[in-house]
């Protein structure tokens, strides 16, 4: 099949590239020239586990290509998909300028006779299929065509990290149209990506956008519950991590989300909640439950900080940080909403100084907050000088650090981990102040756990 995708950022890219893989002619279109260019010429713009190699292979087979010409990739296609941004706006619903900006394109350049596929993969609030329906047929109208095109709801699931799996073999694929030809089109384009049975649900345009903002709004609650038994286990002597275990194993709860940090971030989940909010109370609806998680989410991001603070007897100016992880989660080297963003300002805003290192993200931060902070090379580089270490990201190269090394670098031989990545007991035999969140504090006096200042 010919394709158009338009947008290139996490989901476009990973979109465009995974469905030229399967073997449809696949033309991805993006405003931003720069990364147009970048990506003609071989270079893969975000990071991605996996996403690389198919991105080469697919490119040098002339299945995958980049342009900035709308009218040149939509030329043919029969299924154009927007992957575009639906950033929150100042009263927390979905900004949808870009999407109906792109629609108005689209009624411009699409011709009669042409039958055409518009897919929403963007997260966006129930009746933008029927918003972008109508502003093509506005436009149309306005030139006196007859165009003909469905436009449906393929919310997308993928997850940052794992996007390039979860393209390809996704849990489920979600279809919101009552068009029986865009039925099949999209039954066709799917059927390799569900070859083990995961099922295409087809359902109405509006339930499928609502099904997104459901589906991320129920982890959102799903984390921030966890963060309050976190909350509870810290105040009254329990693990949380027994506490997951134990709950964990009822099947009608599950393993999966319920391990306790310092807040969800990115560039789905804030947003997602605040607009689901949004959409009910402007359907008159107060979603009470979406209020405490905004509310608790915020609270979580600044969590270690009180831990770091008391520790050094509430004075941390001229003190300097030690942050291993900036991206919001591992394998990934999105920056938006991450709770390591919060820590650095609450550090920075108290007088404090922060050494940063993350394995992908250091460039993106370095693009948002300039020079304000150190990027070491390596996550032990970040230690000299260090009086303490903070772990904001759960990347796997952080959990089995050299210890030694760590201690005989830091300062003060104290740890605070915002992703429980560190055994207690291991912690305290190797006497660390260790601070995570809903378990033990491991707390080793000042005089042990420090240096002699040297002058
Ligand atoms: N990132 C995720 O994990 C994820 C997962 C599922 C769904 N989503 C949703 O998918 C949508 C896209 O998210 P993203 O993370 O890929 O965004 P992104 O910001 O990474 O990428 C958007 C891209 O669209 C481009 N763009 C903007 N206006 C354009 C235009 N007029 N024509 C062509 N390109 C244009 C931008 O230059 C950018 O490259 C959002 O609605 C998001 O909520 C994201």
């Amino acid at each position: 099949m010919k394709i158009a995708v338009i947008g290139t950022g996490y989901v476009g890219l990973v979109s465009g590239t995974c469905f030229s893989e399967t073997g449809n002619e696949v033309t991805c279109v993006d405003v931003d020239a720069k990364k147009v260019e970048k990506l003609n010429a071989g270079e893969v713009t975000i990071y991605e586990p996996g996403l690389e190699k198919l991105f080469l292979r697919n490119q040098k087979d002339g299945r995958l290509k980049f342009t900035t010409n709308l009218a040149e990739a939509i030329e043919d296609a029969l299924l154009i998909f927007l992957a575009l941004p639906t950033p929150p706006d100042e009263d927390g619903s979905a900004d949808l300028r870009y999407v109906l900006g792109v629609a108005k394109e689209l009624g411009m350049l699409m011709k009669e006779g042409e039958y055409k596929v518009i897919v929403n993969k963007s997260t966006v609030p129930v009746g933008t299929a029927e918003k972008v329906n109508a502003t093509i047929q506005e436009v149309a109208a306005s030139k006196n065509l007859s165009l003909t095109f469905d436009v449906i709801s393929n919310p997308e699931f993928l997850r940052e990290g794992v996007a390039v799996d979860d393209f390809m073999k996704p849990d489920r694929v979600i279809i919101g149209t009552r068009s029986q030809k865009a039925i099949q089109v999209m039954s066709d384009l799917y059927a390799p990506y569900v070859r083990q049975g995961n099922p295409i649900l087809f359902m109405d345009e509006r339930s499928a956008e609502l099904t997104k903002y459901a589906a991320n709004s129920f982890l959102a609650v799903k984390i921030s519950f966890m963060n309050e038994i976190a909350q509870v286990c810290e105040r009254v002597g329990a693990d949380v991590d027994m506490v997951r275990r134990g709950i964990g194993s009822d099947d009608r709860i599950g393993k999966r989300f319920l391990f306790p940090g310092i807040g969800y971030g990115g560039s789905c989940f804030p947003k997602d909640v605040q607009a689901l909010h949004k959409s009910a109370d402007d359907a008159g609806y107060n979603f009470r439950i979406l209020d405490a998680v905004m509310e608790i989410n915020d609270e979580q991001k600044q969590h270690l900080i009180p831990k770091v603070l008391k520790y050094f007897n509430n004075n941390i100016k001229g003190r300097r940080f030690a942050l291993w992880g900036l991206s919001f989660k591992p394998n990934t080297d999105d920056i938006r909403e991450a709770p390591a963003l919060a820590i650095i300002d609450r550090l920075l805003e108290a007088g404090a100084t922060v050494a940063a290192f993350d394995p992908e993200a250091m460039k993106n931060t370095r693009n948002q907050i300039g020079e304000k902070i150190t990027f070491s090379p390596t996550q032990y580089e970040t230690l000299h000088n260090a009086d303490a270490l903070i772990i904001a990201t759960e990347w796997n190269e952080f959990r089995t650090p050299d210890f030694n090394k760590i201690s005989s670098m830091l300062k003060h031989k104290a740890i605070f981990d915002g992703r429980n990545l560190f055994d207690l007991a291991q912690m305290e035999s190797l006497g660390f102040h260790y601070e995570s969140v809903g378990r033990k504090k491991i707390s080793i006096p000042e005089n042990k756990t420090s240096k002699p200042e040297t002058v």
